[in-house]
């Protein structure tokens, strides 16, 4: 009897000691994560992004590389400066209907401030209910675009407004036609001799003013932007993570970096889907250059969590999916990847800085988190009255 009981004492004593260490060591463990979250809060947060941790980078993407932050001033062009009149102009023009042929659609349908300035569709629609086959950008910070369109076949603003209204699925209107349509509205005349000093109609106006509206049209502070000016307790220990992961092991600033969050860059991340009845070549279709086969304009990330669903297709509805698609290094496996176009042979060959990642759950979470803070509380845009 006296030896059993001995027994339980010796088990109860090494149980209780075993216990007492294993929790120490979890007391360890989380003081030594805290302190390494602290660290990081405070670096991150210390106003001088040169004291944040060096980023992970590959050294291909360095050349194109600049820290992410604050939004810079928007640069106008000399031939097309900044006046609030012009800007004025622009915007009721980018809500004007008339521009299209069909007196139904403007700019803002597939461009709608409320929508995160584009339309949350998969396709837009347009004249006659048409589907597109891209998914319309947000044009949110498009003056910090360098190039315009998924595939960056246009260099400018100016250039771009008419695009929309000449083509057949969107506005299927002609930029002259519309011109001529809109000289023939009274109300316009005053706003056009105040952009410009009188009162004469022209597309290259209509085109000038809508895009000095345009680079107007940029987000104001995020939880990001405070965060890093040193409102250190705004962000969680999730968004906190989620920008370091940005920054680090999930190598995301390889391709989304610089306040805009993008490098300006073409890359293939493996969505064209070449082979397939959805095939999209990207920028091949603008260089003709088989390298460029399945690239895209790498999109800025600023408000990223309202102008879903996501990617050039469309074809991502959620942001876990997007990051999981990169943490798996996109293997492409089950998708054809080459294709032949005009008698010219097409391979998609991903960019090497897509690799498997093996992010867990909790770090696609955190980085989901990272992401949401790069949004801001959606601001009320005034209609402009449509003159007559
Ligand atoms: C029917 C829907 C629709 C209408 C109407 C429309 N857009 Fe778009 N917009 C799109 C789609 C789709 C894209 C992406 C097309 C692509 O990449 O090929 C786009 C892209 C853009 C871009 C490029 C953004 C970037 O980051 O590169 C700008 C700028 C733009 N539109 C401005 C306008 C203006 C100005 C008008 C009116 C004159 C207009 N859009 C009318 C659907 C539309
Ligand atoms: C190789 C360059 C590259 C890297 C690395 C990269 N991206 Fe991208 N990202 C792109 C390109 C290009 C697209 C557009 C692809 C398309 O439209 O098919 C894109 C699209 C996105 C989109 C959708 C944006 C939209 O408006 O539809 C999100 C969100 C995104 N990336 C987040 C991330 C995150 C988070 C990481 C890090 C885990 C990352 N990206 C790493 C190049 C890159």
């Amino acid at each position: 009897m006296k030896n059993v009981l001995s027994w339980i004492l010796i088990t109860f004593l090494t149980v209780s000691l075993l216990n007492n260490c294993f929790s120490n060591s979890i007391q360890k463990e989380i003081r030594k994560k805290s302190s390494f979250l602290a660290e990081l809060r405070k670096l991150y947060s210390s106003g001088d992004p040169s004291k944040w941790p060096k980023p992970i980078l590959d050294p291909q993407a360095v050349p194109y590389f600049s820290e992410i932050g604050h939004l810079p001033e928007i640069q106008f062009p000399e031939d097309n400066p900044y006046s609030e009149d012009k800007a004025l102009l622009g915007k009721t023009l980018f809500y004007d209907p008339r521009l299209s042929q069909s007196n139904q659609i403007a700019c803002a349908s597939c461009h709608d401030p409320e929508l995160g300035w584009c339309d949350n569709r998969t396709f837009s629609f347009g004249h006659d209910r048409q589907l597109g086959t891209r998914n319309a950008m947000s044009i949110l910070n498009v003056g910090y675009a360098r190039s315009l369109f998924w595939d960056g076949r246009v260099a400018s603003l100016e250039e771009q407004s008419e695009m929309p209204i000449r083509d057949e699925k969107e506005m299927n209107g002609h930029i002259d036609l519309a011109a001529g349509k809109i000289a023939k509205i009274k109300g316009y005349e005053i706003l056009f001799e105040k952009a410009f000093g009188d009162k004469m109609v022209s597309k290259d106006r209509i085109s000038k003013a809508i895009a000095a509206f345009e680079r107007t049209i940029k987000n104001g502070t995020s939880k990001f932007d405070q965060f890093i000016d040193g409102k250190a307790d705004v962000y969680s220990d999730d968004e906190l993570m989620g920008l370091h992961l940005f920054r680090t092991k999930a190598q995301c600033m390889n391709c989304h970096s610089s306040g805009y969050f993008s490098n300006n860059q073409f890359e293939n991340v493996g969505t064209s889907l070449l082979g397939s009845k959805e095939e999209d070549l990207g920028r091949y279709s603008v260089t003709k250059n088989p390298e460029d086969a399945g690239k895209f304009r790498v999109p800025g990330l600023r408000e990223v969590a309202r102008t879903g669903p996501w990617m050039h297709n469309g074809s991502m509805t959620t942001l876990t999916e997007v990051i999981s698609f990169y943490s798996r290094g996109n293997p492409e496996h089950s998708q054809k990847r080459s294709t032949v176009h005009q008698g010219i042979a097409l391979t998609s060959e991903k960019s090497g800085f897509v690799r498997l990642l093996d992010l867990t759950d909790e770090e696609i979470t955190q980085l989901e988190a990272f992401l949401r803070t790069l949004s801001t509380k959606p601001e009320r845009v005034l209609l402009p009255a449509l003159p007559r």
